[in-house]
């Protein structure tokens, strides 16, 4: 099953002169970049709840400034982002707070965290039982992730709880004995969903919940939020939010990714060659593979700028030699031409952190865009020597 892009529209992209961006390249909007953080610091402030910016989504370290007037902290998958964390985002604990999350840890890695992080969270209880006497006497808090054991996903790639999943400690297997253990709890079971989601997840978890009053300091309900989205209902959000910190006495965690970087980047290529069997294949200067990997792993189709309603259909592929590089298929108002600048919406989330360098396909640079004052800034190249550099 695929996936539908969520991308609200193009929004000010749409009067973005194309011809000024040396592709490939992604062009984040730092104006709605601030929007969704302005939305995001409203909802914390109207709820008490805490919100960390998920680097493993998005983690532009130039924006760092800009996200550290508005968040709480930044939440890492490991030792690389919470290093990241602390030289670009939060390099002191009176900044900000850094959490950590991931699903096996070494020893050695727990060693450099404990001097980065206030939250170390485990996914098993053999990891916490194994490392967690050696945080003590560390100022950090030590948690479990808690697997609700409720699939809520459109697919089972991105769904912590499908069948099988190997994240958390299952619902149904913890001993509350645990909670004697730990700081805080973390579920994290959603993925570009809404509010109903999150209730279902909280739901299905309030039993322990309820027997961990008085126990835990904290409970981080993870990431997979759309709240910068129009169409979530952050009013709802809000009391729920409320309503959980007060009943349960502790203070509430989220740690949203897609929602901080929402609709405010997009990827700038070029048609390289247009060829035709089946219809006709425009060749680009960007890769799903290389650069937009989720849209064959989810798999889902980007929304292009300017698409048109009816017109010339074209499929857009990438440089690459997999021959299923392919974007998708789209509709052009006009024949497309070699040498034609094409964008793809809503690509700052989850694209940029995850490129390749694959066939020795260029990476795109990046580039800052003021939509207010329109002004375009580049802050990343990349050249023959990044790629030199990753083999040897
Ligand atoms: C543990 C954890 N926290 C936060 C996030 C961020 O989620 P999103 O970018 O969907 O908001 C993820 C995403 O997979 C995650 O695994």
């Amino acid at each position: 099953m695929a996936m539908e892009t969520k991308s609200a529209g193009p929004g000010r992209f749409a009067r973005l002169d194309l011809s000024r961006i040396a592709s490939p390249a992604f062009v984040i909007d730092t104006r709605k970049l601030e929007e969704n953080l302005q939305i995001l610091a409203a909802v914390s402030n109207a709820s008490g709840a805490k919100i960390l910016t998920a680097l493993k989504a998005f983690s532009l370290w130039s924006a760092a400034p800009l996200i550290r007037q508005y968040l709480d902290g930044a939440c890492a998958s490991g030792i690389y982002e919470a290093r990241l964390a602390k030289k670009y985002y939060f390099p002191d604990k009176t900044d900000g707070e850094i959490s950590v999350f991931s699903p096996a840890y070494r020893q050695s890695d727990i060693e450099s965290l404990s001097d980065i992080c206030g939250h170390i969270i485990f996914n098993s209880v053999a990891q916490l039982e194994k490392y967690g006497p050696l945080l003590k006497g560390k100022n950090v808090q030590k948690a479990l992730r808690l697997n609700p054991q409720i699939p809520l996903g459109e697919v089972a790639t991105y769904d912590p709880s499908a069948a099988g999943s190997r994240l958390g400690v299952l619902l149904g297997d913890f001993d509350s004995g645990l909670l004697d253990q730990i700081d805080g709890l973390h579920i994290h079971n959603l993925c570009e969903q809404g509010l109903p989601e999150l209730e279902k997840t909280v739901a299905a978890a309030m039993p322990l919940l309820t027997r961990a009053k008085g126990k835990l300091k904290w409970l981080n309900l993870g990431g997979g939020h759309m709240i910068t989205s129009p169409h979530y209902d952050r009013d709802g959000l809000i009391k729920l939010l409320r309503h959980l910190a007060d009943e349960l006495a502790l203070e509430i965690y989220l740690e949203p990714g897609t929602a901080i970087a929402f609709d405010a980047g997009i990827l700038v290529g070029e048609i390289l060659d247009i060829t035709e069997n089946d219809g006709l294949n425009a060749i680009v200067d960007i890769s799903a593979t290389c650069h937009m990997p989720d849209v064959l792993e989810a798999p889902y189709r980007p929304a292009l700028l300017g698409e048109a309603d009816k017109g010339v259909r074209v499929r857009f592929g990438g440089p690459s030699c997999l021959a299923g590089d392919v974007i998708g298929r789209y509709c052009l108002a006009r024949t497309p031409q070699i040498g034609d600048k094409i964008a793809f919406l809503d690509q700052a989330h989850y694209s940029m952190v995850k490129t390749t360098m694959f066939n020795g396909v260029p990476l795109p640079s990046i580039m800052l865009w003021d939509s207010d004052d329109d002004s375009l800034q580049m802050v990343k190249t990349f050249s023959f020597d990044d790629f030199e550099g990753r083999l040897s």
